[in-house]
């Protein structure tokens, strides 16, 4: 029973949270004339002893289940009976709830940093890919020619969304727990107000039953995580492909890149593969608490004792893997000249079709005389640009000299310029707009 039931190697790290809380605890008991003044110094003092050691390393013994009972022995040892008084009128159900908070609260507020740090190693690459062009893809096969700074630009849009879903799971989150007891409120005129001002949440739960049992905040961060989680995964994918012999559009350094123990000649994104892989943990810690949460009864049982494993889990895994992304992206060179390479003539399809209709042609009819020419052109195995202006003629009359200007990818590019599109304008405008976002 007390292997099971314990969580102090899972809950350990709320211990600094616990301290603040329990000493918030004891001047609240304080005010409302529940502890003598003398009691109260002694308490909030001895818990900061308590911190102290804790911060040197305390290795628990058998008897401490979880952090609130070890932090509860080591303020026995300290200031003796005094002790015994602090945890008059609250629970371990509200105090676990107040550190989870605060907790996650402070998580947040760590991993929109670390976000942020990657947005802004986007944005400083994309300096050195002004005026580089590549192919874009839709389901995999080359679409039409962007600015690569544009492709750079698509993986930190995801991560600004990302960064607003955390501030939203950190408000989620900024709600004071503490004295709603075990279930039912305290019975002490303690000042709810007064802790809530002293422990910096936003605002005061409302219902002492819901309070309890209320994991919502763990769930909008366990989301919010596995969205990040998702995009990494995407952005991992991108370069992971990207870098391969047949991309080569991008080349890894050294310190995120590992050897193969039989290939001399292997640099291997590991660090992209494992940010891939880790999206699935995410998900899976986020399905864990979902389901934990799934049909409980109201107010505590036990079964939320597992919130902190999901938890900490996919805090742990996001810690390691932005940052490691980020240095990944901070290192790698770019190839221009491959980028450029992979352009084909034969991309600039649709940038004919639209010179067509700038001819007057409706699109649809333009759409079909363009399929023909790239029939034409699939069947002698050569790009758009290689037609003559004869065979151009023969799928429609409207085609003249000026096709070739149309078959340029830089023409291409620059024509894209409605807001939100790949021109060196409108990409002028979103990397001002990403400097602003980022703040
Ligand atoms: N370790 C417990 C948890 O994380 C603390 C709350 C225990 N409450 C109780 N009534 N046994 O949920």
């Amino acid at each position: 029973m007390d292997a099971l039931n314990r969580s102090i190697g899972i809950d350990f790290r709320l211990w600094p949270h616990d301290v603040r809380l329990s000493q918030a605890w004891a001047e609240a008991l304080g005010d409302a004339g529940v502890l003598s003044p003398e009691d109260c110094r002694t308490i909030v003092r001895g818990l900061d002893v308590v911190a102290e050691r804790l911060g040197r390393g305390v290795a628990p013994i058998a008897s401490d289940e979880d952090i609130h009972t070890l932090i509860d022995r080591l303020l026995h040892e300290e200031i003796g009976e005094p002790a015994s008084r602090l945890h008059t009128g609250r629970s371990r159900n509200d105090q676990v709830a107040t550190a989870s908070r605060l907790w996650a609260m402070e998580c947040a507020d760590a991993m929109i940093g670390a976000a942020a740090a990657l947005q802004a190693t986007m944005l400083e690459r994309c300096a050195d890919l002004d005026g580089a062009i590549m192919p874009s893809y839709t389901h995999l096969q080359r679409a039409q020619p962007v600015a690569a700074a544009h492709w750079l630009l698509s993986h930190f849009w995801p991560l600004q969304r990302d960064r607003q879903r955390l501030i939203a799971a950190r408000q989620s989150a900024s709600a004071l727990a503490l004295g709603a007891g075990a279930v039912a409120g305290s019975a002490f005129p303690v000042s709810r107000e007064r802790l809530r001002a002293a422990l910096g949440f936003e605002r005061i739960s409302e219902n002492s039953i819901d309070t309890v049992g209320d994991r919502d905040f763990i769930a909008d961060l366990l989301y919010a995580f596995a969205m990040i989680g998702i995009h990494l995964s995407r952005f991992a994918e991108d370069l992971i492909m990207y870098g391969s012999s047949e991309f080569g559009f991008v080349r890894f350094g050294h310190t995120y890149t590992t050897g193969s123990s039989m290939m001399p000649q292997k640099r291997n994104p590991d660090a992209l593969e494992l940010a891939r892989g880790s999206g699935a943990r995410l998900l899976g810690d986020l399905t864990s608490l979902l389901v934990t949460l799934k049909g409980l009864p109201s107010s505590y049982s036990k079964d939320l004792q597992d919130d902190k494993r999901a938890l900490f889990d996919a805090a742990d895994t996001l810690m390691l893997v932005l940052p490691a992304v980020r240095g990944t992206l901070a290192e790698l060179t770019f190839n221009r000249e491959r980028m450029r390479a992979a352009v084909s003539s034969t991309m600039m399809a649709t940038d004919l079709a639209d010179y067509l209709v700038r001819k007057g042609l409706p699109f649809r009819e333009a759409h079909a005389a363009v399929g023909r020419i790239v029939r034409a052109a699939d069947e002698r195995s050569v790009e758009l640009h290689e037609l003559s202006l004869d065979e151009f003629r023969k799928s429609h009359s409207l085609f003249d000299s000026g096709v070739y200007d149309a078959l340029s990818a830089e023409g291409s590019v620059a024509r894209r310029g409605a807001y939100g599109g790949t021109a060196p304008d409108a990409l002028r405008v979103q990397l001002e707009n990403a400097r602003k976002a980022l703040g």
